[in-house]
């Protein structure tokens, strides 16, 4: 009777384990970051460009409503550059007066503005999609950092034969990718709507910014800065957690080695 039960729920497991096989999303790749491991920080260059490419890219349809102007300070960023900065954007205030919502340059106390007055706009002009907030999204999803870099990353163009192909196992037999939707392997379901419905599929081509500090924006180098500069949105405190988190291990050691020299003198007159 214990056998059976046994063999029943080894199929059991057997069977799920398989078909969960068919249907997986192959899993983010591993990239390295500066902020990886018990050391880790942020490269402030980094951030930097990540924020350009955030500004002049992704705020087109993602907001970042989590982060304020002055915030951009652990950036690097010198309070007169975050006066400018702020200036450049511009926030809808109010009501007046009148009862009015008006317009007016940003202050460094400003939340970043978002790119549409509502969701359904913003799904309205997205193929039905809604971009979402991306101020905690490098810690949100599973993969981290790794998630937001490989869809970045991932856009490809579904080859016609894919079904022949091995790489492609992963995908359901009868995927269709749908009208107007982007393949990418890294996202659930494989199809995306996060297209520049201008010029192409993915938002990211190489040279889309020109990088102030004359690094070459490849797509690669885009998608590594823009997700450091997204992991420092989703966490801004990491690196002093990070500096914490040493500092309570080194006590942690001294304190056992203390504890061991009191339990020695202790026990020495006992035995
Ligand atoms: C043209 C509009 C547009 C631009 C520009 C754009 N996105 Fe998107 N993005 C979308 C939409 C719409 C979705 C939701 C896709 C869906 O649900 O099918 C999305 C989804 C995402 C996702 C996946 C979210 C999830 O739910 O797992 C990430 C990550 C992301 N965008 C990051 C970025 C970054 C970083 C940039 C800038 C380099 C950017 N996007 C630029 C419209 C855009």
């Amino acid at each position: 009777m214990k056998k059976l039960l046994i063999g029943v729920l080894a199929a059991g497991l057997g069977l799920t384990l398989t078909t969960a096989e068919a249907a997986q999303t192959p899993a983010p790749p591993e990239q390295e970051w500066s902020f990886d491991g018990i050391v880790g920080t942020f490269d402030r260059a980094a951030l930097q460009r990540g924020l350009q490419v955030y500004r002049e890219v992704c705020s087109g349809c993602h907001s970042l409503k989590y982060i304020a102007f002055r915030n951009l300070s652990d950036l690097g960023y010198t309070q007169a550059e975050i006066n400018l900065l702020a200036l450049e954007a511009v926030v809808v205030d109010g009501p007046d007066d009148e009862g009015e919502m008006f317009e007016r340059d940003g202050r460094p106390s400003d939340y970043f503005p978002s790119p549409f007055p509502n969701d359904r706009a913003a799904a309205a002009a997205n193929n039905g999609a809604l971009p979402p907030d991306l101020s905690l999204m490098a810690k949100a999803r599973k993969g981290g950092p790794d998630y937001t870099y490989a869809i970045l990353t991932g856009f490809e163009e579904l080859p016609e034969n894919w079904k022949e192909l091995d790489e492609y196992s992963f995908l359901p037999r009868d995927f269709k990718l749908q009208e107007g939707l982007t393949f990418n392997r890294y996202f659930p379901g494989h199809q995306i709507a996060m297209a520049d419905q201008i010029a192409m599929a993915a938002p990211l081509a190489g040279g889309v910014v020109e990088y102030a500090d004359g690094t070459e924006a490849t797509i690669e180098q885009m998608s590594h800065d823009v997700t450091t500069f997204l992991m420092w949105t989703a966490e801004p405190k990491l690196e002093v957690r990070k500096a914490w988190g040493v500092k309570v291990m080194i006590f942690v050691f001294v304190l056992t080695v203390l504890l061991g020299f009191v339990k020695k003198k202790v026990w020495a007159d006992v035995h």
